[in-house]
């Protein structure tokens, strides 16, 4: 088996004449960590959509898990093994929590009166709490709909779902943004429990401690294309920042270390 979860080759996005994504050549290992740091407008969740299927590339080539996949949604990304989240939330307002964990693969159980399945809210709901315990986000009432939390609370429960479902490759597109230094703080530890249970992951963030504190690459894109492939041990902020507003180049991406 290949230890290699995630790779582009060329993958490139043009909307009519914005080059918003240029021949991104990149390579994420089982269980690897990396950061995806760039200005405003570098291209960062442009490179996540064509990863996860919520839009359709121009051209380029990406391999998960060891096949070439196209993904038609969001949807058939998750069933494939990449949980995400995106930077704008993909949380739907009129639905309680464990309806917006359990969107798309609803838990069924049998129905003793009749021929078909029925939705199992309960299982959902212990579910729900159980994944919410463990990634230590509080929610003070899961029936609650979204649309009547908080920017932070909507963004812990999309978190919550990463973490509550065993995936291959979660990817997340600057999760702790609008959040506080409490929820911020709640979100690195699920990061890094994820990276005890070995699972791999791409973080978009600009916040330079965070980065520092929880990967182990960083990967710097400017201007649609990815300028820098850096060890964590061999850099250091002042390197990254240069990277990012292009007074450093010619650390040319090389692919994996
Ligand atoms: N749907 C779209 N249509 C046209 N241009 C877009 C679209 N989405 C993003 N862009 C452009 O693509 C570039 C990269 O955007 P984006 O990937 O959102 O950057 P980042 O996430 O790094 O801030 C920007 O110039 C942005 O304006
Ligand atoms: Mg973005």
């Amino acid at each position: 088996m290949s230890d290699i979860i995630l790779e582009t080759k060329g993958l490139t996005k043009h909307y009519g004449g914005v080059h918003a994504l240029e021949d991104a050549d990149f390579v994420l290992k089982n269980g690897e960590h990396v950061a995806i740091m760039g200005d405003n407008g570098a291209g960062k969740s442009t490179f996540v959509r064509q990863i996860t299927g919520v839009e359709q590339r121009t051209r380029g080539t990406v391999t998960f898990d060891g096949n070439d996949v196209n993904f038609a949604g969001p949807l058939d990304a998750r069933e494939a093994g990449i949980e995400t989240v995106f930077q704008t939330l993909a949380l739907a307002d009129d639905l309680n929590v464990p309806d917006n964990l359990f969107l798309g693969r609803e838990k069924t159980k049998f129905n003793f009166l009749g021929p078909f399945r029925v939705l199992d809210y309960k299982a959902m709901r212990e579910d729900t709490m159980a994944g919410l315990e463990k990634t230590g986000v509080k929610i003070p009432n899961i029936r609650n709909t979204i649309a009547n939390m908080s920017g932070g609370q909507r963004q812990c429960v999309a978190i919550a779902r990463t973490a509550t479902f065993a995936s291959k490759l979660t990817i997340m597109d600057e999760p702790t943004a609008a959040l506080g230094v409490q929820e911020t703080e709640q979100v690195e530890n699920i990061i890094r429990t994820l990276k005890k249970q070995g699972e791999s992951l791409i973080l978009v963030s600009h916040n330079m401690r965070q980065v520092f504190d929880l990967v182990d690459r960083i990967i710097v894109f400017r201007r649609g294309r990815i300028v820098a492939n850096l060890n964590k041990d061999e850099t250091d902020g002042q390197d990254v920042v240069a990277y990012i507003t292009g007074a450093k180049t010619g650390a040319e991406y090389e692919g994996a270390a």
